[in-house]
């Protein structure tokens, strides 16, 4: 089993936000929450390491009330990625392993390749591994610089860099993999004398090569994976490749999504082929949708929804926390929340489950019987439960339990004044 070092001590000034960088979320997922999920993963680690500094009790508290195998370690001031990493050294001093770095404000990495890396690195038999990528563009990133038979002999920052050094396009994408207890003598070593006056986690490679160890890169295929978040427009970037990837697996699984460019789909959702996404569907949070069910145009589906096959969800639905069985109908402008809803169901237009009372801020359940209708424009008031079969008349507010088979209508009767308007214009 190996440990986790992930480097969340930085200021993220750009963010401009007044949350620490690595509590920014996509799809209300936490950046430094993609990153330790991502090495759990692997099914490889034992113990996640997270190194915090700039609002560091926010990010403890976060990290303590969310991950089990995390833990924070405080890095104050902070000197550099060197400098960081030797924080976790009183806590690993007897460990016998590997132990793999990363940084906390790249979200996109995937377990796969963090498994791949990890199996690259030991069947080299590396003693230090690091993960590189070619960028055409390779500007403010370290460099690899690669010697003799093509070996990595260091890596050198941008601000450190010859104009050679420069012009050399394989990066250092920030990502180690090390033997911990060759590579650890290398954190008391470490100097600052560099552009940045800071001590380089960087330094290893070369500090591994003086020693003999067997030092590599592995070299990563897919670029977005180390898409770093130093902006809020990095921030919408990164969204948009992480529902990119979520798309496409949906679209290779059989699912119909009308337009990629429109539609929005979390990393816990699971669709069932054959089902219909339409433009401009928002769906958050972990959802299970069954099979030929058809989602939107403009459904939100905000998590903790169950969605059986044959399902209708149309425009201006929005859904929370619902199972829904096969053959139901919600196809305009109703909001779900807090409900279990039978087969054969059909929700009219403008249908609202109360489900919140602001007083108590507590929340209650709906429970509708397989086959029941309830008319357009009804509140349905929880806790409420209508049994099996019954229909709701349009307009009804419904604040008590149904029995089955029956008709509950709460609209005011219907009057007509025969002749009212030609009396008026008279
Ligand atoms: C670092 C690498 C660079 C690599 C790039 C990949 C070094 C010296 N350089 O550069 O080769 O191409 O990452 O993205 O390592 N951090 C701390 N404590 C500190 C300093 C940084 O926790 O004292 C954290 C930051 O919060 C951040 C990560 O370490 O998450 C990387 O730090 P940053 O200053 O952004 O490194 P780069 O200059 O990008
Ligand atoms: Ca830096």
């Amino acid at each position: 089993m190996l440990k986790s070092v992930i480097l969340a001590a930085g200021k993220g000034t750009r963010m401009k936000s007044d949350t620490p960088k690595v509590l920014h979320t996509i799809f209300d997922k936490t950046l430094v929450g993609y990153v330790i999920e991502a090495v759990n993963g692997t099914g490889m680690a034992a113990e996640n390491f997270v190194i915090v500094g700039h609002q560091a009790e926010r990010v403890e508290e976060f990290i303590k009330d969310n991950y089990k195998n995390a833990r924070t370690v405080l890095q104050s001031p902070q000197l550099g990625t060197g400098h960081a990493v030797s924080m976790v050294l009183p806590y690993l001093e007897d460990f016998d392993g590997e132990v793999i770095i990363l940084c906390g404000d790249t979200p996109l990495i995937t377990s796969e390749t963090l498994k791949e890396f990890v199996e690259y690195h030991k069947s080299n038999n590396s003693d230090l591994t690091v993960m590189s990528a070619i960028f055409n563009n390779p500007a403010n990133y370290g460099r690899i610089i690669r010697g003799k038979n093509n070996g990595v002999e260091a890596i050198v920052e941008e601000k450190d860099a010859t104009p050679e050094q420069k012009r050399v396009n394989e990066i250092n994408a920030g990502i180690y993999c090390i033997d911990w207890k060759k590579v650890k003598p290398a954190f008391s070593e470490l100097k600052t004398n560099n552009a940045q006056g800071e001590y380089y986690l960087t330094d290893i490679i070369k500090w591994g090569n003086e020693q003999g160890l067997k030092v590599n890169a592995y070299i990563l295929k897919d670029n977005t994976e180390i898409y770093g978040i130093n902006s809020k427009a990095n921030l919408a970037e990164a969204t948009k490749y992480l529902n990119q990837r979520i798309l496409n697996k949906h679209l290779a699984n059989g699912v119909t999504i009308v337009d990629p460019t429109a539609t929005w789909i979390s990393p816990e959702t699971e669709i069932e082929p054959d089902t219909v996404i339409y433009p401009s569907t928002y769906i958050e949070g972990k959802n299970k949708i069954g099979k030929n069910c058809k989602i939107g145009p403009f459904a939100h589906l905000r998590g903790g929804v169950i969605i059986d096959d044959n399902v209708k969800i149309g425009n201006f639905v929005e859904v929370k926390k619902a199972h829904i069985k096969s053959h139901t109908n919600a196809c305009h402008l109703t909001y779900i929340g807090d409900a279990e809803i039978g087969s054969g169901v059909n929700i009219g237009a403008g249908t609202i489950t109360a489900n919140y009372n602001p007083l108590t801020k507590e929340k209650s359940k709906t429970i509708i019987g397989d086959n029941v209708k309830i008319g357009s424009n009804s509140v349905l008031v929880a806790p409420v439960k209508i049994e099996e079969g019954t229909n709701v008349g349009a307009l009804s507010v419904i604040t008590k339990d149904l029995p089955a088979w029956a008709l509950a209508i709460t609209r005011a009767p219907l009057k007509i004044v025969e002749n009212w308007v030609r009396r008026q214009i008279k």
